[in-house]
């Protein structure tokens, strides 16, 4: 048999070559294109074969090899055996493969939630810079100039300037308060910075939601009413909260709120450090001076304000051990959250 037949009789055998599992591929691919394989042999064969002869054969081999590689594919793909040498086995039952989704960080979701909880009840949500000067972060809230009550916000100062990273989005109120009349119904969620030591329960960094109401006869009842519909919103309907007198420059009267420990339900805990109750934000009647000082007139207009550190009140829905997690991203953490897994 000349070569030319040889190529002729392979390319119909490997026309026709069947395989029904991985091991009979495998099969077809030694006698073939293995080391000693048929179409091998023939490329060795071609090397002694005349000038003339290599013209005419050469590419009806290449045509040959091509054959034998495209027929050892299809094999591959329609044996239905799965073992190491059919990797492109398709196997129709395997279950597939999860796509790996994001989800939404903790103090996103619970964000999110307050400001859908004061949404539903006519809140609007306002926003400010995070480098603040002081006329908004501390001189229009009735902090005199190097009054002890800056203290109470140890502040990072931006250097050379009046700017500071704002140590509380009451800020933002300021601001809102100068730029509309009332009603002024609204809150301001975002990030605030203190000049703390970062460690698992305190951080330099964290972020409040704080709220503002300010129209004709807002009183302390109304304060009251809105808090307890926003706790029961979300923690449920058995929270109660209570309001012990406290001290901010631009409240009068200012109280802080406790609400009743949602682990031990009031027994006693060492969330709530046995007393039964946990503390989740300020708030007060907004100081006259305050209203004056961003152009509103406390004879026609009364107006209370509240803030909350979202950090605090996620701890009390997630109970994260560890403060500094919120901030690592960690995904073995981030993805321990979705928005369902925190629902009333
Ligand atoms: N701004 C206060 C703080 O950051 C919280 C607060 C807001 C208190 C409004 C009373 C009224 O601590």
């Amino acid at each position: 048999m000349s070569l030319l037949e040889r190529v002729a009789a392979l390319e119909a055998e490997v026309k026709q070559a069947t395989a029904k599992t991985a091991e009979e591929v495998e099969r077809f691919r030694v006698a073939m294109l293995g080391r000693n394989g048929a179409v091998t042999e023939l490329f060795d064969a071609f090397k002694q074969v005349s000038a003339d002869e290599k013209r005419a054969l050469g590419q009806r081999l290449n045509q040959l090899k091509q054959a034998a590689q495209e027929r050892l594919d299809e094999l591959k793909a329609g044996s239905t055996t799965i073992g190491p040498t059919s990797s492109t086995t398709l196997d129709l039952s395997a279950p597939s493969a999860t796509e790996a989704t994001g989800s939404h960080h903790p103090i996103s979701i619970v964000r999110q939630r307050i400001v859908d909880i004061f949404g539903h009840i006519g809140y609007t949500v306002s926003q400010g810079p995070e480098v603040e000067d002081d006329h908004h972060n501390f001189g229009a809230l009735n902090f005199p100039p190097d009054h002890p009550a800056r203290d109470m916000q140890d502040t990072f100062f931006v250097e050379g300037d009046d700017l500071a990273l704002r140590t509380h989005t009451s800020s933002v109120q300021v601001r809102v308060m100068e730029n509309s009349s009332p009603p002024i119904r609204t809150i301001s969620p975002g990030r605030v910075y203190r000049n703390e030591a970062i460690s698992a329960r305190a951080h330099c960094m964290f972020h409040q939601v704080e709220g503002l109401y300010v129209d004709k006869g807002v009183s302390f009842a109304d304060l009251k009413g809105t808090l307890d519909h926003f706790t029961k919103s979300l923690f449920g309907p058995d929270v109660s909260i209570r309001m012990r007198p406290s001290y901010f420059p631009f409240t009068e009267p200012s109280a802080e709120v406790d609400m009743s420990c949602t682990i031990c339900n009031g027994s006693g805990c060492n969330i709530c450090k046995q007393s039964g109750w946990v503390e989740i934000m300020g708030c007060g009647m907004v100081d006259p001076t305050v209203l004056t000082n961003c152009g509103i007139d406390p004879e026609v207009y009364s107006g209370f304000a509240f803030g909350m550190g979202v950090e605090r009140i996620a701890q009390l829905i997630y109970r994260v051990p560890d403060l500094r997690m919120y901030w690592e991203n960690d995904v073995r953490f981030l993805d321990q959250f979705t928005a369902a897994t925190f629902r009333h």
